[in-house]
């Protein structure tokens, strides 16, 4: 899958969140960072893609898909995202509920609903808190239960925004763990260098919505001065 931005501006409340955007994300590439400050655009980046927000100028493809609002069901089924709050994706009494609503209203036969459902739940670590209440979990709990629910789904892509905000050290390394043995293609937006480092080998840095730099993660994090200069370190 390759998502491609060409010179995209999203305005929100008038104002360019994300301006003049261009750049390509390869599946081949396994994992991006989407790096930058609070308010550089990162979140809007992200829900642009799942067409989200209305599109101001330019556009955003899937492979040869063009994003608007009418597609945004197709785009939904194969590319999912799990939101910074982990709080507002899960809804449902039981992890094991929260985790099958999705296939469930992908209308798949019920088998197929349990295998998913049992599958995701073992990949995120968290089938032995199946039976538990979603809304007592702990941060760490919460968002990889979060997570299950988009891979229950099964999509191509899965789009993750700054999903080690409310995790301690040994969370945010074991969730590094966990979506590095994902399969699934992932842009992560995030202003956690270390994470980053461990997961994206990719990276997007954003400035005021602009596109400042792209590359390999491990070599642009060398660079101080754009680190600074973009309010990373
Ligand atoms: N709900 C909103 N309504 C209007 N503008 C918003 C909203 N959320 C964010 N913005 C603006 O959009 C820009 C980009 O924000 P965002 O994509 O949330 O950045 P990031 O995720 O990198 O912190 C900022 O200038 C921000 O003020
Ligand atoms: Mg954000």
């Amino acid at each position: 899958m390759k998502i491609s931005f060409q010179n995209t501006t999203v305005e929100r409340d008038g104002i360019p969140a994300l301006q003049e955007f261009t750049a390509e994300f390869d599946s081949e590439n396994a994992a991006y960072a989407i790096l930058g400050a609070n308010g550089a655009g990162k979140s809007t980046l992200l829900a642009a893609i799942l067409g989200l927000f209305p599109i101001t100028s330019g556009k955003v493809l899937i492979d040869e898909l063009l994003v608007t609002q009418k597609n945004a069901h197709v785009i939904r089924k194969r590319i999912g995202m799990v939101f910074q709050n982990a709080d507002a994706q899960l809804f449902n009494q039981t992890v094991q509920e929260d985790v099958a609503f999705g296939p469930t209203n992908l209308d798949l036969p019920p088998e197929e609903v349990a295998t998913r459902t049992a599958d995701a739940l073992k990949a995120m670590g968290v089938a032995h808190l199946a039976k538990r209440d979603v809304t007592r979990l702990s941060g760490g709990e919460k968002r990889r239960v979060a997570l299950a629910g988009i891979l229950a789904m099964r999509p191509e892509a899965i789009l993750l925004d700054e999903p080690t905000s409310d995790l301690d050290p040994r969370a945010c390394r074991e969730l590094a763990t966990l979506l590095n043995d994902l399969p699934a293609f992932k842009l992560i937006a995030t202003h956690d260098l270390t994470f980053a480092r461990r997961v994206c080998p990719k990276c997007a840095i954003l400035q005021n919505g602009r596109l400042l730099a792209a590359g390999n993660t491990a070599e642009l994090l060398e660079n101080t001065q754009l680190l600074e200069s973009s309010g990373l370190a």
